[in-house]
């Protein structure tokens, strides 16, 4: 079938931040570049706001998961928010001038960090119409890896034990709304300034871990969410599950022993691989528009500072997530 453009966008230079090598954050490099080129089903979208993601410093640092790792120079950045200035096809309900958030497919290809990207069709939905598009571009990555784990891994429901380490963090926080909004009693560990806002999210208990040792507030837990990236929290959480409880480690990697723990224990252990999912993006959009889920941007950067950002991020302290302003709006 042939494929039409709605209105093909003038623009061929864009702002971006790029990398040419690995390394640290100063490696990310303001450039003028040629604004990517729509092929197939992609919809080109004129970003407003980038999200800053653990998966983008990994990228950038060179440090190669299961995420791989991009042909230099690149472009990273996964979250977006912006504006549809080519659709793949004139009956395609994701038209020219519909605001939209997202996933770039970094490292495959170009990421977010500029002022245009060309995404698939299916790894972008209708923005939550709440949001500004700062806000709006700190859902996506985290909210469709929260969602995955919650819905599709823990399956949780009323009555659910759920506890999940890093609460505060840009997946945890909607970790936390997502299991108690299906009625799971959510047990989050978080430093002390961040648990009055956790019990505002949905927490039932929040634990001080810098005070405490965790296992000593829980036990006989469902599911344990793991997004603290420590060998020694991941064992120490076998511990507080129940007999055929699930152990959800999301930084995915492996830890020496973790498994022989689980089995003795008699749980499960999984890992979690986030993935674009358009559907999975529009009932996240109704949650935040429906006031049941909230989403907190704790600073926002110009896209040309993002290194700064990158530096906050490396610090395991942010609360919420971290946004690149790209336009006004
Ligand atoms: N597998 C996937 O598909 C996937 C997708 C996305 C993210 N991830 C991984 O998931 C992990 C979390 O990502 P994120 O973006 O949510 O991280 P993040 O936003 O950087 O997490 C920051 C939070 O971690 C908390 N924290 C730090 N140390 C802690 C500890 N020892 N115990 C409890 N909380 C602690 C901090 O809370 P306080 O300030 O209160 O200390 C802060 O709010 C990362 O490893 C990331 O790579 C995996």
């Amino acid at each position: 079938m042939k494929t039409t453009t709605e209105r093909p966008h003038e623009t061929t230079t864009m702002r971006a931040m790029v990398i040419t090598e690995n390394g640290g954050p100063d490696v990310l490099t303001a450039v003028s570049m040629p604004a990517p080129t729509r092929l197939g089903s992609e919809v080109l979208v004129r970003v407003m706001a980038a999200g800053v993601n653990a998966i983008d410093a990994d990228a950038r640092a060179g440090r190669v998961g299961s995420c791989g790792s991009p042909d230099l120079p690149a472009v990273l950045g996964c979250d977006f928010s912006g504006v549809v200035v080519e659709s793949p096809y004139a009956a395609c309900s994701i038209k020219v001038g519909v605001e939209v958030y997202g996933v770039a497919s970094t490292p495959r290809s170009a990421g977010s960090y500029a002022e245009y990207v060309s995404v698939p069709l299916l790894s972008v939905a209708r923005k939550p119409s709440t949001l500004s598009h700062v806000e709006a571009a700190a859902v996506p990555l985290a909210a469709l890896t929260a969602w995955g784990i919650v819905v599709d891994v823990a399956k949780s429901h009323e009555g659910q034990r759920v506890l999940v380490h890093a609460g505060a963090g840009g997946v945890g926080h909607f970790v936390v709304q997502f299991a108690a909004y299906f009625g799971a009693h959510v047990a989050a560990t978080a430093s002390p300034r961040n648990a009055s806002w956790l019990r505002q999210l949905g927490a039932a208990q929040v634990i001080d871990y810098t005070s405490l040792p965790f296992e000593d507030e829980v036990t006989g837990v469902d599911v344990v969410i793991d997004l603290v990236d420590d060998d020694d929290v991941a064992l120490r959480s076998i511990e507080v599950l129940r007999l055929g409880g699930t152990m959800v480690h999301v930084p995915t990697r492996e830890v020496a022993g973790l498994q022989d723990r689980a089995d003795a224990a008699g749980a499960r252990l999984t890992g979690y691989e986030v993935a674009p999912d358009q559907a999975a993006l529009a009932i996240i959009a109704r949650l935040i528009d429906s006031g049941d889920v909230t989403v907190y941007v704790d600073e926002v950067y110009d896209l040309e500072d993002v290194a700064d950002a990158h530096r906050r991020l490396a610090q395991g302290h942010t609360r919420g997530k971290l946004v690149l302003k790209i336009a006004d709006e």
